[in-house]
């Protein structure tokens, strides 16, 4: 329905460019309302009307001389002098008696005055009225708008993206339900478009729900982390919407939500300093993902001391990583580099590093991820190239220097892992992990049995029933652990 009658009552009625008031006129068009056409011309067409009507005046009585003027007072009138009184008609009606003339009106000149200093707001009333009536006649149709709307809305967004997808080279997705997220090239889309000289560097992504479900990704500050990741996010939720998606190839399981902890923020306001917020959004992550949700953690743990960081950190892929309490795929980046220690400690994680060169003093970003854990973040030579003054980041390295012969991350090696999929044999103490420990989470995850225990309704269970009971509760426990 492409709306022609509603279409031509608005281009023939109102301005291309009304004003905001709309009681001050200026919103209907010229030719649409004689009467408007008229009050409008009123002003300027109202010395003519006057002209005219005293030269027929003049003719009609013979006062050669006879004038129409115009005082605030009396408005317009006819002003005969003295000489002329004698030929003044019965029609005359007489206002004011001057010292060599007389003034006069009559219905023709009231009627025109009415016309020229009544017609501004008779024109603004007319003119509300008339959009008034046009709204009431578009407002009766609106269910058909509506319609077209929804349809233009849906060409719109889809014409959009195949416009997006045919100027930037991008490629149409395979999507999966096998939790397989696999991007080959991957792009950020906005990023790429911000680099002059398709200098963007693309990127491959694999995860899976297997081995390949937590990826920790460190490097150097600057590197690209969290661009690869948003990169990773975005491709994901592209796909998802029907999008074509910057890559040279992608295969896109699909996902129930994706979540995101990017950034530090607070809301001070409302009572939340940056690391309740970060925590905060943490939880809700925990609590609310599923095994087929994809989690973007950009640096856990960063606002607090750090070894409660790295703890937290460290407690949160062991959580995440135990597909009986989560099994999310994720993507986790980190300057804790301690946390590489996780691969091979916990089976489905990885360890990715976004590749630099070293050269001299400098460093070189080669935005490339590649396999393998990073142990530098060159946080002070970033520190360097952003301005820092030089006897703080000389001072900075003295200090690291110092801390770095404290070997925490010697101490980091001995922690063991929680949970069961840290079954691989590389963990040095693995094979003596207290499964105690996991106690932790199991009272979290366990308590629909314990719900069940507490709704069983005993005084209608017959002994037989209670051991069927018993034993499907006993069952669900072993499936858990
Ligand atoms: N693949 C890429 N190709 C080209 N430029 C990139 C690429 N990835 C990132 N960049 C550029 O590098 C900048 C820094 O990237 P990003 O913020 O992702 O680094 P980071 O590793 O997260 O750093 P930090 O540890 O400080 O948070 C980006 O703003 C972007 O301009
Ligand atoms: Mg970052």
């Amino acid at each position: 329905d492409t709306l022609g009658d509603l279409c031509k009552l608005v281009s023939d009625s109102i301005k291309e460019d009304p004003p905001i008031a709309m009681k001050e006129g200026g919103i209907i068009k010229d030719g649409y309302n004689a009467e408007v056409d008229k009050l409008r011309n009123a002003k300027s067409d109202g010395k003519d009307w006057l002209a005219k009507l005293e030269t027929e005046e003049r003719e009609k009585t013979g006062i050669k001389n006879l004038r129409i003027k115009y005082n605030k007072v009396f408005g317009y009138y006819l002003e005969v002098t003295n000489s002329f009184k004698n030929l003044v008609p019965d029609y005359y009606t007489r206002k004011q008696t001057l010292a060599n003339a007389e003034r006069y009106i009559i219905p023709e000149l009231k009627e025109l005055e009415d016309t020229i200093l009544g017609a501004e707001d008779k024109l603004y009333a007319l003119e509300y009225q008339l959009y008034s009536e046009v709204r009431d006649t578009i407002g009766k149709e609106v269910v058909r708008i509506q319609k077209t709307a929804k349809a233009i809305a849906k060409l719109d967004a889809f014409s959009s993206l195949a416009l997006v997808a045919e100027q930037n080279n991008y490629v149409r997705p395979k999507m999966n339900d096998k939790g397989l997220i696999d991007i080959k090239d991957g792009r950020h889309p906005v990023v790429e478009k911000m680099i002059s000289n398709d200098m963007f560097i693309c990127n491959d992504t694999y995860l899976n729900d297997k081995k390949e479900r937590i990826s920790i990704i460190t490097g150097p500050n600057m590197a690209g982390k969290s661009t690869y990741m948003r990169q990773t996010a975005l491709i994901v939720l592209m796909a998802q919407i029907g999008s074509f998606v910057p890559a040279s190839s992608a295969n896109i399981g699909v996902v129930d939500r994706i979540f995101t902890r990017v950034g530090a923020s607070d809301d001070l306001a409302s009572g939340q300093s940056t690391f309740m917020v970060e925590m905060t959004e943490v939880a809700n992550i925990l609590r609310n993902a599923t095994n087929k949700s994809l989690l973007i953690l950009d640096e856990i743990g960063r606002g607090t001391s750090t070894f409660d960081g790295l703890s937290i950190a460290w407690a949160v892929i062991e959580y995440i990583s135990n597909s009986k309490l989560l099994g999310a795929k994720t993507l986790f980046a980190t300057h804790y580099h301690e946390l590489t220690e996780l691969e091979g400690k916990i089976e489905n994680v990885n360890n990715y590093c976004i590749a630099v060169k070293e050269k001299g003093d400098d460093i070189i970003f080669l935005r490339k991820i590649v396999k393998g854990g990073a142990d530098k973040s060159y946080g002070i030579q970033v520190a360097r190239l952003a301005g820092v003054p030089q006897s703080v980041t000389d001072r900075a390295k003295e200090i690291v220097e110092e801390l770095v012969q404290a070997d925490v991350t010697g101490k980091i090696k001995e922690i063991e892992v929680q949970g069961q999929e840290a079954s691989k044999p590389k963990a040095k103490h693995f094979d003596e992990v207290d499964l105690a420990q996991m106690s932790l989470f199991d009272t979290v995850k366990d308590d629909d049995v314990i719900k069940e225990i507490k709704e069983l309704d005993l005084a209608n269970l017959t002994p037989i029933d209670a051991l069927n009971t018993l034993y499907q509760l006993q069952n669900k426990l072993k499936n858990r652990w």
